[in-house]
């Protein structure tokens, strides 16, 4: 394999494997019932927490979001969004590596 094929075929994996990141996220955000309490854009009505995209925009700027929401998915949330989020988030049923995948899909929104 020429260094040009190797490059292209480590494109296309790339690709590949961030499309089965964003896969993965999907289907746990629906099946750890996040969409329960979150809808992702402000095309679907307004649930108890904040939208995912207004998550990212208040984190994404910040150079530890992606660990930051992780900690926040596995531990929960209290007092952040303040009253009009109704403010408590309990802890979620993940495991680390599914709450490091969910922040960091939540910042790609
Ligand atoms: C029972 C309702 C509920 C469920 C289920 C829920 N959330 Fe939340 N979430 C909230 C509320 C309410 C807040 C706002 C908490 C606050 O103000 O600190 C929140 C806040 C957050 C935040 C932002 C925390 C911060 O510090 O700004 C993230 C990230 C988040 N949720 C992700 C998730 C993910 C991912 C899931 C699924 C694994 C999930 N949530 C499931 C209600 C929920």
């Amino acid at each position: 394999m020429n260094l040009f094929r190797l490059a292209t075929f480590a494109a296309l994996f790339g690709a590949a494997a961030a499309a089965q990141a964003q896969t993965e996220a999907d289907a746990l955000f629906a099946n750890k019932i996040c969409f329960a309490c979150h809808s992702v854009t402000k095309a679907d009505f307004k649930r108890i927490g904040p939208y995912v995209v207004d998550i990212k925009a208040k984190y994404q700027g910040q150079a530890d979001a992606r660990a930051y929401l992780k900690d926040k998915i596995l531990r929960g949330s209290a007092g952040v969004w303040g009253p009009a989020e109704s403010s408590v988030m309990p802890a979620n049923k993940v495991t680390d590596a599914e709450a490091d995948l969910l922040a960091g899909w939540i910042l790609t929104q």
